[in-house]
């Protein structure tokens, strides 16, 4: 059982504000908060100077997942203790059910991968790639098991059709689930691909040219128009571009709920990293992959204009070894990169620091809103009485230039090296324990994992 602690006069963030407060944690829940708490039974920990976050949620990792014939550099042990050492109390994983597989089956084999090695807490979407009368039947199952949000993706070997979006688009608008989509159009992505090999380029800068920002905007709005006939909310996951955040607005303009979520990639990095020489630009090959600066530019003004709902890492890591896979032909280059440690600092450095966000927008994008969207909310997301003690107590003096070199990732790169942060997840608590301390991970494997509600529209 997790000891009595009191945390005090620390700056505790909302979504909606701060103020300067003490914190009194019993049994892993916060009880009470208030000016000048005393409790001689409780341990104090002097927060002053200091913010304190709710434990922050990243709704977008790839823990131990098979792709392109190789698995994951990270699974759910060392992504679980990178994230707790940055702040991220809780992930949401994306179970996989493969062709001909029941949803029952894939959310056991998530289960077998996660179970008992998490350091932070976690939770599963459930990305559906076989639609039919028995899956459909599985989905009260699914909510019944704290699966109430699943994935689609338009792109890959497990896309699904149009037509089994709008079935799946009409299940969750009668059930009160959520569906976050990958856009991407896939045949016009092969076309150009084999384009760019026909003329001789198998190299990682021909990966953004066979997957153009039109080819997201054009799913987006695909996925959309499906949306509006259904008319329900839908989610659109790592939005990455200028074209695709234009469809979004459209849609709302219209009258149409839509969220999105993007990523520090998106809004960091950007398309001059495909130019590296010596296969260095396979670091930066992800799905939809980085963009413009001019791409940049627009999200981080729908960031600041509040029409970006979520920030999460599509974390989904490999080494350099298993990226060669693809040194002859960048198809066969496994997609996606690291960042689920790095999250908070990147975000407290490029967006709070540089005038893009509050700290509480912060508060909302990385830990209130998916809270809220994925059902978990206000049991996390928030420092309130009642809620579990996930507290962030941050820094926000600390400096430091990110490098490879002692994260706790299993990648032999960092697609952020050489960036100088600031801020720092100083103490960590999971419901109450206090588990990792500038950047280390003091009692790791203590993660649960959280079976989810229908989640609050906001
Ligand atoms: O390149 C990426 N993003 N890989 C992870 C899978 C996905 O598309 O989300
Ligand atoms: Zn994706
Ligand atoms: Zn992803």
């Amino acid at each position: 059982m997790a000891d009595r602690y009191l945390i005090a006069g620390g700056q505790i963030i909302s979504g909606s504000g701060s103020r300067t407060a003490d914190i009194l944690i019993d049994n892993g829940r916060i009880e009470k908060i208030g000016e000048d708490l005393a409790d001689m039974t409780a341990r104090r920990i002097d927060a002053s100077g200091k913010l304190i976050f709710p434990g922050f949620i990243d709704a977008h990792t790839h823990f131990d997942l098979e792709v392109s014939d190789t698995v994951t550099a990270d699974d759910f042990e060392s992504g679980t203790k990178a994230a707790i050492a940055g702040g991220t109390t809780c992930i949401i994983d994306f179970a996989t059910q493969y062709k001909k597989e029941a949803l029952s089956e894939a959310l056991a084999t998530w289960h077998k991968k996660a179970d008992g090695v998490c350091s932070s807490d976690y939770a599963f979407h459930m990305a559906i790639s076989d639609w039919n009368e028995n899956t459909a039947e599985e989905i009260k199952e699914m909510f019944a098991g704290g699966v109430t949000s699943f994935k689609l993706y338009m792109t890959y070997d497990i896309r699904v059709s149009d037509g089994v979006i709008y079935d799946i688009l009409k299940k969750m608008k009668a059930v009160g689930g959520i569906v976050g989509v990958h856009c991407e159009n896939n045949d016009l992505i092969n076309r150009l691909a084999g384009e760019q090999k026909s003329a001789g380029d198998y190299s990682p800068a021909a990966h953004p040219k066979s997957r153009p920002a039109c080819a997201e905007a054009e799913a987006i709005h695909r996925l959309l128009t499906i949306a509006r006939v259904v008319d329900v909310p839908v989610m659109i996951v790592h939005l990455s571009s200028e074209e695709g955040y234009e469809e979004v607005r459209r849609a709302r303009e219209r009258g149409q709920k839509v969220y999105t979520e993007t990523c520090p990639q998106y809004l960091i990095l950007d398309e001059s990293r495909y130019q590296l020489e010596d296969f260095e630009g396979a670091k930066y090959v992800c799905s939809p992959p980085l963009r413009s600066r001019q791409d940049k530019e627009c999200l981080w003004q729908a960031v600041r204009d509040g029409q970006i709902d979520t920030i999460s890492t599509d974390h989904c890591s490999f080494t350099m070894a298993q990226k060669k896979m693809g040194i002859k032909d960048f198809t066969k280059i496994p997609n996606g990169m690291p960042g689920v440690g790095n999250r908070p600092q990147l975000i407290y450095t490029y967006g709070v620091l540089e005038d893009r966000m509050t700290v509480s927008q912060m508060c909302r994008l990385l830990s209130e809103n998916p809270a809220k969207l994925y059902g978990m909310y206000p049991r996390k997301g928030c420092i309130a009485e009642g809620s579990d003690a996930d507290i962030v107590i941050w820094n926000p003096d600390y400096r430091r230039t990110i490098t490879a070199e002692g994260q706790l990732y299993r990648t032999d790169y960092n697609p952020y090296e050489g960036i100088k942060v600031r801020g720092m997840a100083e103490r960590v608590f999971l419901r109450g324990m206090p588990v990792a301390e500038k950047g280390e991970v003091t009692k790791p494997n203590t993660g649960c994992y959280i079976k989810r509600e229908k989640g609050i529209r906001i």
